[in-house]
């Protein structure tokens, strides 16, 4: 049977990293004897400039329908002014919340080809493989609509979260540390917020069913710091939907770029939105230059937490290491001192590696 599969490429270098992970999966399905069906839809600037909606109804419904989105990125500067409603990233906060997606895991994992790549010393960042698991459908985000208002001078936004808001972004943080190291760190601002203090106390609660795992609470502006000075500290972060979206772009300097970057956006019965954790990247977009990485390697988190097709995932990240470990990488990673490629090089050697396994093993 095919495995449905909605592709919403979106804007700047999105649509460029989605030929990436169509090549690739197509690739991984010859290979292993699998069908996928692809359904592409309009999102972001792309759909506002066609149908004047950042999320037009048929993609919902497709999405909605689908075992699995795969997604490149939303926005750029032509759309930056539009009001609110209308911005592409609306588009893709509205797939989120609608398809009720609230658990966002980030995988950060340093690269051995590009330890010396990172500004970071290279002994600060080896070994450290960290998950931040961000809340994606509350808090500061999605504060109620009624209390959300700009007029004039002022501007009022909301931080809200309820205990069964926390309680199940913590469970999965928790199952994933007892498949990992079997540490959470939960990071928060609970000397100020009293949204904070809750989650503190859903932690604290929670961790009664998981006498196993071991758990510590850190200040988000401390744990900012310990990413790039101790990264090796951490085995998993759980994290409200702001600083999730922080950290996580702060955490990309260990693996060298952000365009590294995959994430599973999930919920509890394995449907899923998969995108790398950059943007579209309108400095570089329509250049050819975009690192593809972290689209393929979110295609490879879909196989893995979609379909279960844990061999498949694997092979396509060993087809990235063996890439990297040749010395190839785009110009985003240009001190590598490798060989420089463009996106569609990067993919087409990805593709190779995957393909001649059996030959360079
Ligand atoms: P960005 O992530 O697009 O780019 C930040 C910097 O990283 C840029 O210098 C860019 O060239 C570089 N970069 C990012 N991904 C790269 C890749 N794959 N290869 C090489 N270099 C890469 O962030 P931004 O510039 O702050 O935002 C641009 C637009 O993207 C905004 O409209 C923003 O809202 C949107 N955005 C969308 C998503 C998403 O759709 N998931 C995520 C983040 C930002
Ligand atoms: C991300 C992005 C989005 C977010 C934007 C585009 C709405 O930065 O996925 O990290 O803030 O969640
Ligand atoms: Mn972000």
């Amino acid at each position: 049977m095919n495995k449905q599969v909605v592709l919403l490429p979106g804007d700047g270098i999105g649509k460029e990293v989605m030929e990436s992970a169509k090549f690739v999966l197509n690739t991984v399905a010859i290979e292993f004897g699998h069908r996928f069906a692809f359904h592409e839809h309009a999102i972001g600037g792309d759909a506002i400039d066609r149908y004047d909606t950042p999320l037009p109804d048929e993609t919902l419904k497709a999405c909605q329908q689908a075992e699995a989105v795969l997604l490149g990125a939303v926005g750029g500067k032509k759309w930056d002014n539009l009001p609110a409603p209308k911005r592409p990233e609306k588009g893709l906060l509205g797939i989120r919340k609608q398809l009720g997606l609230f658990a966002n895991l980030r995988p950060i994992k340093s690269f051995p080809a590009l330890a010396h790549v990172s500004p970071l010393k290279e002994e600060v960042i080896s070994g450290s493989d960290i998950l931040i698991m961000r809340e994606l459908t509350g808090g500061l985000y999605f504060g109620k609509p009624s209390e959300r208002r700009k007029n004039g001078d002022a501007a009022v936004d909301t931080l809200s979260y309820e205990r069964w808001e926390i309680e199940r972004i913590v469970d999965k943080a928790f199952q994933s540390a007892q498949n990992r190291k079997g540490k959470v760190t939960s990071v928060d601002k609970a000397n100020v917020l009293e949204s904070s203090r809750l989650w503190r106390e859903v932690v604290e609660t929670k961790q009664e069913q998981y006498p196993e795992v071991t758990v510590e609470h850190m200040l988000v502006d401390a744990a900012a710091m310990k990413l790039v000075t101790n990264p090796d500290h951490f085995d998993v972060i759980v994290t409200g939907n702001l600083f999730g979206d922080i950290l996580s772009d702060e955490a990309s300097v260990l693996t060298g770029s952000l365009g590294m970057l995959p994430s599973a956006s999930l919920r509890s019965d394995g449907v899923g939105l998969y995108e790398p954790v950059h943007g579209s990247a309108p400095d570089i977009a329509g250049k050819g230059m975009a690192n593809p990485v972290g689209m393929i390697l979110s295609a490879a988190m879909m196989l893995r937490h979609t379909f279960g097709m844990e061999e498949e995932a694997a092979e396509i990240e060993a087809a990235v290491n063996r890439t990297l470990n040749d010395g190839y990488h785009t110009a985003d990673l240009n001190h590598a001192g490798g060989k420089l490629v463009g996106t569609k090089e990067m993919t087409e050697l990805v593709v190779d590696n995957l393909t001649t396994k059996s030959v360079s093993d």
